[in-house]
């Protein structure tokens, strides 16, 4: 157990620099005491029982390895790991969660097992499955992990009467939400948050990288002088309807921003969705406002929620709240979250669950 946690430790390592491919830590322990540590520390980099082998103090033969998910059993931009643990003479491989990658599923572990070395699988399960979140469900449907998360006050307001809304959260929370879009591939915000805030939408995080700015934009209202649109800090896509102006759209191309026309009235999320998951984007973290959050919820793209709850109030029937549209007539119809976390960042409040699917 204590061997896996450090292993999902180290797989944490890699967030934001492995994406679309899953996050993998790996410990190889002899004699009781650990001997390497690797993890997948960049796109297209050695694998982490590699890079754990790489990093071994003495010989492996005959020892043990920890690694959170199935090594892979294919030649893609590395030769298979499965091999390099037989070629090693390990004696017992630890797994934490299969990988449900077609090309992988359940090879690795034959070949392991046809070698004669021990295969435990499922240690730590649940953990490493979380780890891998975002992997899991891009890899198994071609759709991005998508993540909503809001900063609202007691009251669920995201901005004043007036519109302010800089800074309801504090400033640790704030950090927080930094981190996460350093995780996360993409950032996506409505258009009119773009116009309220004129936000630049990077991380700021020593040695992170920023997300790809996504903005939902039917008429292409999008200033022309917006800080998004600043791509010497990453690529800024603008998904737009058929409504919008052909001509905008081109001059907005020739300063690098990328148009998608999706829709005929509005931006249909569902199948923006799909576009952006076929160009390599496996998670998105959707910072509002109101109307998208709205929409996004109704057409069902949301996997996960996280609010932040700064104890403040504004009050005020025209201050915006972190989910508006046209609203759910039935309490038996609402969105209903599942496995709930909550913890404090100081005086804020931060409530994570995943959303329940409709049957
Ligand atoms: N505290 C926070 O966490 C936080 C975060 C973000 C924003 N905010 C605040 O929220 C306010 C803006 O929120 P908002 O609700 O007015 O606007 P919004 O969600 O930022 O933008 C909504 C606009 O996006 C466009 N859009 C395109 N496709 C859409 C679709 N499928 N569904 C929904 N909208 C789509 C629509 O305009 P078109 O029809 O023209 O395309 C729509 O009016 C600002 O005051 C901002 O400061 C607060
Ligand atoms: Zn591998």
């Amino acid at each position: 157990m204590e061997y896996m946690k450090r292993a999902i430790e180290l797989a944490k390592m890699g967030e934001g620099k492995v994406n679309p491919n899953p996050l993998v830590g790996a410990v190889i322990v002899k004699n009781g005491k650990i001997i390497g540590e690797g993890f997948h520390r960049y796109f297209g980099g050695p694998h982490a029982e590699i890079d754990a082998i790489n990093n071994a103090t003495e010989s492996v033969e005959g020892a043990d390895i920890y690694v959170t998910l199935e090594p892979c059993s294919h030649y893609g931009k590395t030769p298979p790991c499965a091999l390099a643990l037989v070629k090693h003479k390990f004696n017992s491989v630890f797994i934490g969660t299969k990988d449900p990658n077609p090309l992988v599923a359940g090879k690795g572990i034959k070949i392991l097992e046809d070698a004669g070395i021990h295969v435990f699988c499922g240690i730590c399960e649940q953990e490493c499955i979380k780890l891998n979140e975002v992997f899991l469900k891009y890899i198994e449907t071609k759709l991005p992990f998508v993540v909503m998360k809001t900063g609202v006050t007691l009251d669920g307001k995201i901005a004043t009467v007036t519109g302010e809304s800089q800074w309801i959260t504090n400033e640790k929370s704030r950090e927080y939400v930094h981190k996460l879009r350093n995780s996360l591939s993409g950032i996506m915000v409505g258009v009119n948050t773009v116009i309220a805030d004129n936000p630049k939408l990077t991380s700021r995080i020593e040695g992170g990288r920023n997300p790809i700015r996504i903005i939902t934009d039917s008429t292409l209202r999008t200033p022309e002088n917006s800080n998004v649109l600043d791509i010497s800090t990453g690529r800024c896509i603008i998904a737009v309807s058929e409504k919008a102006d052909s001509e905008k759209c081109r001059r907005f191309e020739e300063k690098g921003i990328e148009i998608i026309k999706v829709g005929k009235n509005q931006v249909d999320l569902k199948e923006l969705m799909k576009i952006l998951g076929n160009m390599g984007i496996d998670s998105i973290l959707i910072e509002g406002g109101g109307e998208l959050n709205f929409s996004a919820l109704k057409e069902g793209i949301v996997d996960k929620v996280i609010t932040v709850i700064a104890p403040k109030i504004l009050g005020g029937k025209e201050a915006k709240t972190s989910v508006m549209g046209k609203g759910i007539e039935h309490i038996s119809d609402a969105v209903e979250l599942s496995d709930i976390t909550v913890k404090n960042i100081f005086n804020d409040t931060v409530i994570t669950g995943y959303v329940k699917k409709k049957q």
